[in-house]
């Protein structure tokens, strides 16, 4: 529950990246000796992840206080990822990568479709189907095997740099007979952050970061020590919120380079924005600038700032056509924001908006993740109360958002 027109301002601190600890933790698996992650973010998706590695024979403990987690797996007890948690969280199937690469086989549901698009694993399967794997599937499920029992290097190209294929085969390649190369790799810092885990338990990765990477297989891997990477759509959802609030907020634990694409486009609206070494001060103008975006893979305006922006541009003098490249349906906060005066044509992939004086509170729905990010950006500059339903969506990915907000002077609540 939100009342709007308050400019935020002071200094928030950014929490560890949520899209950067899923597969690290599923990485764990890969060896029986322990491993410890510190800076752990307090999210739904967190704890679902360490539930599915639990599931299949890790001991999970989390020293809340410290913000550290500790695995250890001295042995596979399972090799199935069910659906009641594939489905819940998409991210899940990064499992594959690590049972197939120790354990030899592996049962993983479907992920099937999702609010914001298909989204297949066509290209994890291909991948893994290149290092000798025999796919099969069968009532929801892919059960893949190692064919010799143990996955071989091979040259993988992706028709599109995923994430997650990137991510998967890459953990997958560590264990493999021989070198692996993966072309067209996904190059997001999140793919680097996982590489550094990797490469301190003994993998042997080069490349991570470029559209290459190489991966020397090793017999075994050991445990490893690893601070995660603060979170850069937290990051870049905070700096959208001084902006559209006209405040004033200074964001630490940042890395700026992560947020070129972000910063730019902010810039480019007449928003303040400077950079320090870890930290990032944004203040906001009244109305900012209009704006062309497509979102691209990294180093491209990612488009898990899509929906931030689109509210962002709502305000805007003039108008603005943001195009979303990445997903085939990820506009389902479009329909929400004109219940709050915002005025958005949509055509297939492409959202234009007419920037307004100002928005009016209205009880809308959080769709998914970033698109209730967008609400509540929202809802910080409309005029009246603005209630966003389904507030669990945004608990997936944002830590303490609320506490966060109110922190910088917003006027909002949990109810
Ligand atoms: C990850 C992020 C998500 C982000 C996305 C794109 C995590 C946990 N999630 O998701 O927040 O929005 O990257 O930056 O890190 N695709 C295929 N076949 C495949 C795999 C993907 O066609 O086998 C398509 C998808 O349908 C989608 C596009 O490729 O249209 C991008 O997907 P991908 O990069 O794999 O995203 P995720 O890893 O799911």
């Amino acid at each position: 529950m939100i009342k709007g027109g308050k400019p935020l301002s002071g200094t928030v601190q950014i929490s560890s990246s949520k899209n950067a600890i899923l597969p690290i933790i599923s990485a764990c698996l890969l060896t029986a000796d322990e491993c410890i992650i510190k800076n752990i973010p307090g999210l739904d998706d967190v704890s679902v992840m360490c539930e599915l590695v639990s599931s299949l024979g890790a001991r999970v403990e989390a020293n809340i206080q410290e913000r550290e987690l500790y695995i250890s797996t001295p042995e596979l007890t399972g090799h199935t990822a069910p659906y009641d948690l594939v489905s819940r969280m998409r991210a899940s199937f990064l499992v594959l990568g690590p049972l197939l690469a120790r354990a030899g086989k592996a049962k993983v549901a479907l992920p099937g479709g999702c609010p914001i698009g298909t989204r297949p694993v066509d290209l994890h399967l291909k991948g893994f189907e290149a290092m000798d794997a025999q796919i099969e599937y069968g009532n929801g499920y892919i059960e893949a095997k190692a064919r010799t029992g143990r996955l071989k290097g091979s040259r993988v190209y992706l028709d599109f740099p995923s994430v997650g294929a990137t991510e998967n085969l890459l953990i997958g390649a560590v264990l493999a007979e021989g070198c692996t190369s993966i072309e067209n790799a996904a190059s997001e810092p999140e793919i680097v952050d996982l590489a550094n885990f990797l490469n301190k338990m003994g993998a042997r990765i080069k490349g991570a970061g470029t559209d290459t990477i190489t991966i020397e297989g090793v017999d075994r891997v050991h445990g490893a020590e690893h601070a995660i990477m603060p979170d850069r759509i937290e990051a870049g959802t905070l700096m959208t919120a001084a902006a559209i609030t006209g405040g004033d907020v200074i964001l630490k634990n940042v890395v700026p380079d992560h947020l070129k694409p972000v910063t730019a486009k902010l810039l480019e609206a007449g928003i303040e924005v400077s950079e320090g070494l870890s930290e990032i001060r944004v203040k906001g103008a009244p109305r900012p600038a209009p704006l062309n975006i497509k979102t691209h893979p990294f180093p491209g305006f990612p488009t898990d700032m899509q929906a931030q922006f689109v509210a962002l541009m709502a305000k805007a003098q003039g108008t603005s056509v943001i195009v979303e490249t990445v997903f085939e349906n990820r506009f389902m906060h479009v329909n929400e924001l004109r219940r709050m005066g915002a005025k958005i044509r949509l055509d297939a992939r492409t959202a234009v908006i007419e920037g307004c004086d100002s928005l009016e509170g209205a009880r809308v729905r959080a769709t998914d993740l970033r698109a209730g990010a967008a609400l509540i950006l929202a809802g910080l500059t409309a005029r009246g109360t603005t209630e966003v339903l389904d507030s669990h969506h945004i608990d997936r990915g944002y830590e303490f958002i609320e506490n966060k907000l109110q922190r910088l002077g917003a006027d909002i609540k949990r109810v």
